[in-house]
């Protein structure tokens, strides 16, 4: 077989040494360099936390400041970068949109790809933090079939996004303080997550020496999946299958039946054991936005709720500890945002992207790194001879 340890799918390998962001799955403990997420969620914003997780350490007044005008000045797309998506399909996914502008975001800047610059490194940072929104905007005003709404830098990074993704030439639009505050929230808890999967993956295309926007799309590509990011989306739509209340029973038996391909989505996770700090905290938030957005009782979360409920109780979901993980609720809260289903994953990468991007800088520090290369135990066929087509049974 080969003389390699065996670890499908790296449940107990560690690929690197990292300072930034620990989880103690068993006891459901997420700290973003050193900081409890449940403190971060309250009192921080995400360019705040975007600045701790590149940098190490809470910015002072005048370095937010500095950090936060910087971003701001970066969110302008390239008037032809804007154009590409004229080329897309009118109903195409806003992650595939998504994963190939931010990957042609290095064909603009070809001057500062030198990834030994240090000043280009964090010059990088800022402009993906600050076009990932514009980016994302763009692919919903695409989907929608609406105009382009640029950037307004008199806005928070939250406010911005949500101004660019709801206002219309044709109305006045005001950023509801509730919503940007939600999704201020929501981007916090979703910043970084340690090895997780769209996380390693962009370590891995960047252990290369790629440019620093082709493992950002890398990352986008890993976490469009229904495993991991694509879960805040597929939770959406097994309520919509679900249907009703009624239905909960069957589609739980569903998830039993080993035969059945069929997952309770946003159900789960491959670290958090007991419970997920995020999902704790999003729950909360969760029922307050209902509330103070006037949505009232959303039958949705009635059904969610439900969901939850059942499965907490069933023995197959407690002892194999599938509790529900932050993807369960943030699709709901976006849902009262307003925002559509098919875009919810986008909203996780731009989370995501300043986590992204602190883990890349942390290995293109370290001094330690090397080319990431998995080797595989070999379980195909022995050597043999070519045979000619012909002379094949
Ligand atoms: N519904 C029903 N059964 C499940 C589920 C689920 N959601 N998740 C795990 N199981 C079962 C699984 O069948 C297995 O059972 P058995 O031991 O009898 O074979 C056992 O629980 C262990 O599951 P696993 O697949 O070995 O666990 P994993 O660590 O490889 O997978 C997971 C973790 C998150 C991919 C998985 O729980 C899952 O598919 N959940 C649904 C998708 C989801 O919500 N993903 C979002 C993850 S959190 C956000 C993020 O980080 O992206």
């Amino acid at each position: 077989l080969g003389y390699f340890t065996y670890d499908a799918g790296f449940t107990s390998t560690a690929s690197c040494k990292s300072r930034v962001t620990y989880i103690d799955g068993d006891n459901g403990v997420l700290l973003y360099r050193g900081y409890p997420i449940e403190q971060l969620a309250e009192k921080s914003s995400f360019l705040e936390v975007s600045y701790l997780l590149l940098h190490g350490e809470l910015p002072n007044k005048a370095e937010l400041d500095q950090f936060v005008s910087s971003v701001t000045n970066h969110t302008m797309l390239n008037e032809s970068l804007k154009d590409f998506f004229d080329g897309f399909h009118y109903n195409a996914h806003p992650m595939a949109m998504l994963t190939g502008v931010v990957g042609s975001l290095s064909a603009f800047y070809h001057g500062e790809l030198d990834i030994n610059d240090p000043n280009n490194r964090e010059l990088t940072a800022h402009r993906v933090i600050a076009k990932m929104p514009t980016i994302a905007a763009a692919a919903y005003k695409h989907l929608v079939g609406e105009p382009f709404v640029y950037p307004r830098n008199d806005l928070s990074y939250s406010g911005n996004l949500l101004n660019m993704l709801f206002s219309r030439p044709t109305e006045k639009y005001e950023v509801n303080p509730v919503a940007e505050r939600a999704l201020d929230q929501l981007l916090i808890l979703h910043a970084d997550h340690e090895q997780n999967a769209s996380t390693s993956t962009v370590r891995l295309a960047g252990s290369t020496g790629t440019n620093p926007f082709a493992a950002i799309a890398a990352g986008c590509a890993a976490l469009w999946g229904p495993a991991h990011g694509g879960a805040n989306e597929a939770v959406l739509n097994m309520l919509n299958e679900i249907g009703d209340v009624s239905n909960v029973p069957k589609f739980i038996e569903k998830a039993k039946d080993k035969n059945d391909p069929f997952r309770l989505m946003g159900f789960g996770h491959r670290v958090y054991k007991n419970f997920d700090p995020r999902a704790t905290i999003i729950r909360k938030t969760c029922h307050e936005v209902l509330e103070e957005l006037g949505v009232g009782k959303d039958p949705q979360l009635e059904l969610a709720m439900e969901l939850e409920d059942i499965a907490l109780q069933d023995d197959y979901f407690v002892e194999r500890k599938l509790y529900p993980n932050v993807d369960f609720y943030s699709g709901i809260i976006y849902r009262a945002l307003g925002i559509p289903t098919e875009f919810f994953t986008v909203l996780f990468a731009l989370g995501r992207t300043p986590g992204w991007l602190a883990q890349w800088m942390e290995m293109v520090n370290d001094p330690e790194q090397r080319i990431g290369r998995p080797r595989q135990l070999y379980t195909g066929a022995a050597k043999r001879d070519y045979t000619p087509v012909d002379q094949r049974g």
